[in-house]
């Protein structure tokens, strides 16, 4: 690898929605590498469907970011090692926040590196403020009309509240 090319660094995920500790995480990764590609899945396997469709989903990420330049958002509806190598990534960056993440979080590392042997997963801890929160959680919460103002951007508690809240 040349030395002098641009460090390019994948933060994948269903981001739905994305909350304030997964911009934190892609935050700090935009500062350890010299391009970030925010990889929106739009074709969660295992999972129920969406709440956002991928392009909400995108578009509330770039709002978010907008004043980072080296962060930019995709769209992607492939194995993750295919996405990483089409953007020329050098790593996956996911966020752990307990033990309950580990496991999982293990599995796809190991999948990933199965699937591609030269991709890298990296793990970045998840701030202690952060570490409780996800985006099921603040569904659910903003389904019952609680305080999210502090866990999620505006303009996603807003939709979040058009969405689900009770009236
Ligand atoms: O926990 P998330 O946010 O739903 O994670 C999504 C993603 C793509 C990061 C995770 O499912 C993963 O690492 N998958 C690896 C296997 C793969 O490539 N699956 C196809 C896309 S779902």
């Amino acid at each position: 690898m040349n030395p002098n090319s641009p460090r390019t660094a994948i933060c994948p995920g269903s981001y739905d929605p994305v909350t304030n500790g997964h911009l934190d995480i892609i935050g700090r990764s935009a500062k350890m590498f010299d391009r970030v590609v925010v990889g929106v899945v739009n074709k969660p396997m295992r999972k129920s469907a969406t709440l956002f469709t991928a392009e909400e989903r995108k578009s509330f990420i770039e709002e978010a970011t907008a004043d980072l330049g080296n962060v930019e958002v995709q769209i992607f509806s492939d194995l993750l090692v295919r996405f990483a190598r089409e953007v020329d990534a050098t790593a996956v960056i996911k966020g752990l926040r307990a033990i309950s993440d580990f496991e999982y979080e293990f599995e796809m590392a190991q999948l990933n590196h199965k699937l591609d042997p030269g991709s890298e997963s990296v793990y970045v801890f998840a701030r202690s403020h952060f570490s409780f929160l996800s985006s099921t959680g603040v569904k659910e919460m903003a389904t019952f009309n609680a305080d999210i103002s502090d866990l999620v951007p505006e303009s996603v508690a807003a939709a979040l509240v058009d969405r689900l809240g009770r009236r």
